[in-house]
């Protein structure tokens, strides 16, 4: 806890900063706010029956504390983070809410109800969940500070604890991310709030996806700059995965962005 500060956002909210990443956790327009418009509001399609969430990279709980306020019913949300002193503290963090979310956070922190706790690495815990999700929350630092959050290998991981007719959701919308997703044939979406791109969301079923990659945006997806990050066994370190993409982007003979931008 040495390493992070507590910031106020715009909305309010508590967010907090990184110093040693020298990344924030929450973004500063509103960390509350963040948690709706890009993990909550996009699958509030999916409300209609007892919801099983898994929320990947848990941090101070944001997503699952919105996830509670908001959906009707849930039937569990598995929860993985691995700064386990950050996750345990969770409660203590200040949630504007009518329902006294923190209280029931507290109570699953210490007798796990319908809330359950993997406090370690996302790529040694996903091969071992043993269900299917309605909705996926992806919520990792960035890549260009942990690459080891979206590579290939993982994403894929992930992307095959999603039911048929679950939701996929994360910031990023970066095209090796977008890409990586790509690679599991699942449908992509934009997630568009107010004429601006705030993150992405993936099904396997068409009709959950409100706006769809367009043709010209699967075709960057073909370009040197979509080229994935790679952990072929799920345990290289940043730099290492890091490395592996700059030196496949400079052997690749796949066309430049920029080149493809002028030609279409
Ligand atoms: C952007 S923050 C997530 C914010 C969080 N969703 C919230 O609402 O507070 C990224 C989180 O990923 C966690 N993390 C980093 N590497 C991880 C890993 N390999 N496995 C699981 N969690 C990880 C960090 O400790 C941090 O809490």
């Amino acid at each position: 806890m040495e390493n992070i500060e507590i910031i106020t956002t715009k909305d309010g909210s508590i967010g907090l900063y990184n110093k040693e990443l020298d990344e924030i956790y929450h973004s500063r327009q509103g960390a509350k706010t963040e948690a709706f418009e890009k993990f909550i509001e996009p699958c509030l399609i999916l409300d209609k029956k007892p919801l099983k969430i898994l929320d990947i990279c848990y941090g101070i709980g944001y997503n699952t504390k919105c996830a509670i306020e908001n959906f009707n019913s849930i039937e569990l949300i598995d929860c993985v983070e691995i700064d386990l002193e950050l996750a345990k503290k969770s409660f203590e963090f200040e949630y504007q809410s009518t329902k006294n979310i923190n209280q029931i956070i507290e109570k699953n922190l210490k007798n796990p109800d319908f809330i359950h706790f993997y406090f370690d690495d996302i790529r040694k815990v996903i091969k071992n969940l043993d269900k299917t999700y309605d909705i996926i929350f992806h919520d990792g630092f960035a890549p260009h500070k942990q690459a080891e959050l979206w590579s290939e290998e993982l994403i894929s991981e992930i992307i095959k604890k999603l039911d048929k007719n679950g939701i996929y959701c994360t910031y990023n919308h970066s095209k090796p991310v977008l890409n990586a997703l790509f690679k599991t044939k699942i449908n992509i979406g934009k997630n568009i709030k107010e004429n601006r791109l705030i993150g992405t969301i993936a099904s396997f079923n068409s009709n959950l996806i409100q706006n769809p990659l367009n043709n010209f945006e699967i075709g960057m997806l073909k370009t040197k700059s979509a080229i994935t990050y790679k952990d072929k066994n799920l345990n290289s370190n940043h730099k290492e995965i890091v490395n592996l993409r700059e030196n496949e982007i400079k052997n690749s003979t796949l066309e430049t962005l920029s080149h493809y931008l002028k030609k279409n």
